[in-house]
């Protein structure tokens, strides 16, 4: 087999990235080793940034979640008892928009599918050949049978786990990193959701956030610790927590009801520099990871693609590479702020194990500091609603 471009993982940043090639006559393949049932059953992000929506729009995939997704113009912010909102479109001119990334993945699924665009699952030891010469190549095995592909370039879009960083030698690359003492405890629910703007709280027992898919379909969190099990909590035990999170008038309009989905997620900020190495270019989760408080993960792959894509057509469109030398610097420059912006919210947001009675006056002081001034709130819209590129 050959192709222009070998994409490893058909997560959001894979997809997203062979349909806008296609779109513009560049062939590429997609290798992923799960089924696309499995990559369809994860429940993950939920607010997208505009910087995605005109990317789906580019990719010709962005009818429905214009039809469906949610606008949101602001965003409640509750400490104890005291809430305050922050508005977006007041600060910034611009919303968010709720649309869950299982939609965003299902929607580039069918666009491929419907393109007669090749998608490879139940990969299985995928391996980068030659990735710092002109003529890499990928090896995998499925079904038994051994199997290559021969391509101009790769791009590792195969998240934290994946083998495409790890094919970079330790020598060429650097690792940033910071690991929280705690997780989020998340479920979904056939409930509608408690407000029609999310809610992040921090409150004395720690961390809670309320989300939403749609007006039938409610997302929540609490932060946990980092060594809990998903079996330690009952539906019960997980609504009376989150209850005891938030604003007293807020869980008494509280519709509870059973979970469909209850999972635990990691929280960590994690970049690897550079993210090329070669004919080799690593973009979204693969690259880099952030704590999901800001709501930064699938955007921050987004505009991964967007430098990515723009480098590879330059590249074939007119013949100058200048673009893919650039990829690295330029996704990076953004990341970077929204790695920052992501462990401040962080840090503000949740209850720390060691935090001294310093840091917890040093939490209150910003936390008042953001719902009086009007300074500190246009620096959180603007980077909330996404910097742009
Ligand atoms: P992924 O979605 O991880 O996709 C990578 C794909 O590559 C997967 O399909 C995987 O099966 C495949 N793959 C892996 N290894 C290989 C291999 N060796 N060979 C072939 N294929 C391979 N972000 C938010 O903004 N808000 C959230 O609430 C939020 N919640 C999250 C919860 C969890 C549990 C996790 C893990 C992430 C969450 N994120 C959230 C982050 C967001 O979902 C990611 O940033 C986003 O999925 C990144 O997309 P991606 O395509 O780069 O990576
Ligand atoms: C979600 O709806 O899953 C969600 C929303 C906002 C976040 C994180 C997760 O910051």
């Amino acid at each position: 087999m050959r192709t222009q471009v070998c994409i490893i993982g058909g997560g959001p940043s894979g997809l997203l990235l062979s349909q806008l090639l296609h779109r513009r006559g560049i062939e590429s393949v997609i290798l992923e080793r799960q089924t696309r049932d499995y990559v369809l059953g994860r429940i993950r992000a939920g607010v997208l940034e505009q910087g995605l929506l005109r990317l789906m729009d580019e990719a010709g995939v962005g009818g429905r979640m214009r039809r469906e997704g949610f606008e949101h113009a602001g965003t409640l912010i509750a400490y104890g008892e005291e809430m305050f909102r922050i508005d977006f479109v007041e600060h910034t001119g611009t919303p968010v928009m709720v649309y869950g990334q299982t939609e965003v993945t299902r929607d580039l699924y069918e666009a491929r599918e419907a393109a007669g665009g090749i998608i490879e699952f139940e990969v299985e030891g995928v391996a980068i050949h030659d990735a710092d010469r002109d003529a890499p190549y990928v090896t995998w095995r499925q079904g038994g049978a051994e199997k290559r592909i021969d391509c101009d370039f790769v791009a590792g879009c195969d998240g934290f786990h994946g083998v495409s960083r790890r094919s970079i030698p330790e020598d060429a690359r650097r690792e940033y990193e910071k690991v929280y003492p705690f997780g989020w405890l998340g479920i979904l629910s056939e409930t509608p959701p408690v407000n029609h703007e999310l809610i992040y709280a921090n409150s004395p027992r720690g961390f809670a956030l309320c989300s939403m898919r749609n007006e039938n379909l409610s997302r929540y969190y609490v932060q946990c610790s980092a060594h809990d099990k998903v079996e330690n909590w009952s539906d019960d035990e997980f609504w009376a927590e989150l209850k005891r999170r938030i604003p007293g008038h807020v869980a008494e309009g509280l519709v509870t009801g059973p979970s469909i989905e209850k999972s635990i997620a990691p929280l960590r900020s994690f970049v690897t520099e550079p993210m090329r190495w070669g004919r080799l270019f690593l973009c979204g989760d693969a690259a880099h990871i952030v704590p999901p408080t800001g709501a930064k993960g699938l955007n921050t792959a987004a505009s991964d693609v967007h430098y990515l894509f723009s480098g590879l057509t330059q590249f074939y469109e007119l013949n100058d590479a200048e673009g893919l030398d650039l990829y690295s610097e330029r996704a990076l420059a953004r990341i970077w702020k929204a790695e920052r912006f992501s462990w401040w919210f962080s840090q503000l947001m949740h209850r720390f194990e060691d935090q001294t009675e310093f840091d917890r006056k040093m939490q209150i002081a910003e936390m008042e500091l953001l719902r009086s001034s009007e300074a500190a709130q246009k620096a959180m819209a603007e980077n909330y609603v996404g910097l742009p590129y």
